[in-house]
């Protein structure tokens, strides 16, 4: 099927569409963050009327998923979601021939979650409307990280300077990779630790200045941030990753957060395994973001949303 006029979008940010952090600048993850405090769910203001966002998920999803919704309608735009399960991408239709179709209903706008990295750039690359990744792959998520960051900023008074550990299955992890991508070019010393399964020495060339340790407790001491990630156990298939030996060594306790400094925020981007990758009080505990991280993906999506379709008044 023809597509209605390729373009190809080659940076993550052409025509609006938002495919990763690692190719947006400085300057215009600023803008964005500056947008989103500006934007109140609580208050709707019709910036998108008329415009419909087609939500795309290949893989299951809470947060991403619904805060986009919530967001696109909170803009006035109305909001279709089309689940692999269900739709004819089970009866073998390609990425490409939902994307074509997906634009001829009205689509303006097309949020994707894929399974493949690169799912959403190739997506970009043959339709003439913004695509906006909501994860793909083991490659980036780029709206977590903005609302990481605008969750952040609403604590500390910059990014520049912070320590930040990033703990757990960072192998396995868009969220880390963006994360990493933007705090370290906002200036964060980011260290990243996990077991030589999940954390390969190669993580260090993903952005300048990264530091890689197999101790939990060298990776929180003294941190502002602490970012627990969950095990990917639907990704570890051939991996010698002993789950028991994990928890012992890595599981965020209060014991080993009390290393962090006082004032330190504990986050992570969900979904949260009580009692694997962080014990039940750490979740719940007074530095927890966890709750508030998922409550700003509203406004950070609805910037995003704004920008993508050029009302980021
Ligand atoms: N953080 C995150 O992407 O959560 P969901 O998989 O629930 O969207």
């Amino acid at each position: 099927m023809p597509s209605a006029g390729r373009q190809v979008a080659s940076r993550g940010s052409a025509r609006g569409s938002l495919l990763g952090i690692e190719g947006v600048s400085t300057a215009e993850i600023a803008k964005l963050l500056q947008l989103a405090r500006k934007m109140n769910p609580q208050r709707p203001r019709p910036l998108l009327r008329g415009k419909r966002v087609l939500l795309l998920f290949y893989e299951a999803s809470t947060r991403t998923r619904v805060s986009f919704e919530i967001a696109a309608k909170a803009l006035g735009a109305t909001t279709t979601l089309v689940l692999s399960s269900g739709s004819s991408i089970e009866k073998g239709e390609s990425l490409l021939d939902t994307a074509y179709t997906l634009r001829a209903v009205g689509a303006d706008l097309m949020v994707v979650r894929h399974p493949n990295a690169g799912a959403p750039h190739l997506m970009a690359a043959h339709v003439d409307i913004p695509v906006i990744n909501a994860g793909d792959g083991m490659h980036e998520h780029p709206t977590q990280a903005l609302l990481d960051a605008y969750t952040i900023l609403r604590h500390k008074r910059k990014l520049e300077g912070l320590q930040v550990a990033i703990i757990g299955d960072i192998y396995h992890s868009r969220v880390a990779r963006s994360a990493i991508h933007l705090l370290s070019k906002f200036g964060a010393k980011v260290v990243l630790c996990g077991p030589q399964e999940l954390l390969p020495e190669l993580a260090t060339t993903l952005a300048p200045g990264l530091r890689i340790t197999r101790s939990c407790e060298d990776a929180v001491r003294g941190a502002d941030v602490v970012m627990v990630l969950r095990v990917q156990r639907e990704r570890l298939a051939g991996l010698k990753v002993n789950l028991q030996d994990y928890i012992s060594r890595y599981q965020m306790t209060m014991t080993r957060l009390r290393l962090a400094k006082n004032d330190a925020l504990l986050m992570h981007p969900g979904p949260i395994i009580r009692g694997l990758e962080l014990t039940w009080d750490v979740a719940d505990c007074p530095q927890s973001a966890i709750v508030e991280e998922v409550r700003n993906g509203v406004p950070v999506r609805m910037a995003v949303l704004a920008r993508a379709l050029g009302k980021a008044k």
